[in-house]
């Protein structure tokens, strides 16, 4: 069954080609476009859906998102906002209640969630385990991941846990653990930081995984500089995540690097963090993706259009910056943007995830920050909202 959407005012359609069409029509034909191009030229379809004028743009793809987790850290985030500082300790008492958790509960969370960035217009998305943090319970977050979300990553190395040395952890994490994860995840992670992970850890984790064959990711330069970005270039990850606090030397690496520059600017702002210099990224040529680390403790939100408008008032990113790295960016950091079912661009086999905002441009999700301006949203063909 195809299906013509036609009446697009704005089509922002993030591919070299066909850049952003006004008055445009996007055919689609079970979970893959047919065709887009200007609404004049617009071939015959099964149905039509007329969107009046609206901006038409690919659905959010979250590169980075830890939704299985169970517990409250309101408290913390109150004391945060109190003057106290954010420390990767508070991953402990999510790794608490996590564990204490039934499956059914954890699923509970992803669904919960899922359907609520869904309905927001994301409709590709990330997530990683790393609040379980024994075999069984990393196992557990991993499987149940891949119930909920498109792409799974492994996070052991999120924090050592109560009653290991680091050492032992690292032999856990390097080892057994990995051998029992892996056939549920894509990707592995490490939080390469002080106080999580330093830079020899971090690169035993890394190259293990990549022994595998799982890509790579690295959460780096998040609460002040280090090595993270370094090595995540180094060892050729998709993505590094956070750079809020980055050297002219990592921007260069970035820049000259097929790696990922993701910022996650509304951890930045829960977490009272200076904003990441987006700016000095793109004006050096790296690839930039935002995402919203939707997390119980650093950063509670599954918006993307928030970090969007974030990225425009705050971080001096234009809107079609900021909107690209949302879609296209994210779905490059997750090796999602080229071939048949891309995400993130919307071109003839792309998948169908389309985005129809209640405004008649993109420009509406900066100029108005904090209104839910999603009309109508296409995930895969089919219309879940
Ligand atoms: O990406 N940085 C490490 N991990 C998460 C925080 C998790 C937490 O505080 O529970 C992050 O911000």
């Amino acid at each position: 069954m195809s299906v013509l959407v036609t009446g697009i005012g704005e089509l922002t359609t993030n591919d070299d080609d066909l850049g952003t069409v006004s008055d445009a029509a996007i055919v689609l034909d079970g979970n893959r476009i047919a065709w887009v191009g200007p609404a004049s030229a617009a071939p015959d379809a099964d149905g039509r859906v007329d969107v009046e004028g609206r901006a038409v743009l690919p659905g959010w793809v979250d590169s980075h998102t830890h939704l299985v987790f169970a517990g409250d850290r309101t408290a913390e985030f109150a004391a945060r906002m109190a003057g106290e500082p954010y420390t990767a300790g508070g991953i402990a008492v999510t790794v608490a209640a996590t564990r204490a958790a039934t499956d059914d509960e954890l699923s509970a969370v992803l669904r919960r969630h899922v359907t609520e960035a869904l309905a927001q217009g994301t409709t590709y998305l990330e997530t990683k385990t790393g609040y379980g943090l024994t075999v069984a319970d990393e196992v557990r977050s991993a499987r149940l991941a891949g119930e909920w979300a498109d792409e799974v990553t492994f996070l052991g190395a999120h924090l050592v846990p109560l009653g290991w040395t680091a050492e032992s952890y690292m032999d856990l994490v390097c080892g057994q653990m990995l051998d029992a994860v892996e056939p549920y995840v894509r990707w592995v992670d490490v939080f390469c930081e002080t106080g999580a992970f330093d830079e020899e850890q971090s690169r035993a984790v890394l190259t293990a995984a990549a022994a595998r064959g799982l890509g790579l990711r690295v959460h780096g330069n998040q609460l002040g500089p280090g090595p993270g970005v370094r090595i995540a270039v180094e060892l050729g990850a998709a993505s590094v995540d956070h750079c809020t606090h980055l050297t002219p030397s990592d921007v260069d690496a970035l820049a000259g690097s097929d790696t990922v520059a993701t910022l996650l600017p509304a951890c930045d702002l829960s977490t009272r963090q200076p904003l990441p210099d987006a700016r000095a990224l793109l004006d050096a040529g790296a690839t930039v993706a935002l995402a919203s680390n939707c997390n119980p403790g650093s950063s509670y939100t599954s918006s993307m259009a928030f970090c969007v408008a974030t990225a425009v008032l705050q971080m001096r990113m234009s809107v079609a910056e900021a909107v690209r790295a949302a879609t296209w960016g994210g779905a490059r950091a997750l090796r999602r943007e080229t071939g048949d079912g891309a995400v993130g661009v919307l071109r003839p086999g792309a998948r169908a995830d389309l985005h129809v905002l209640d405004a008649p441009s993109t420009t509406h999700l900066a100029y108005r920050p904090g209104v839910p301006l999603t009309h109508a949203v296409w995930q895969a063909g089919a219309r879940v909202r």
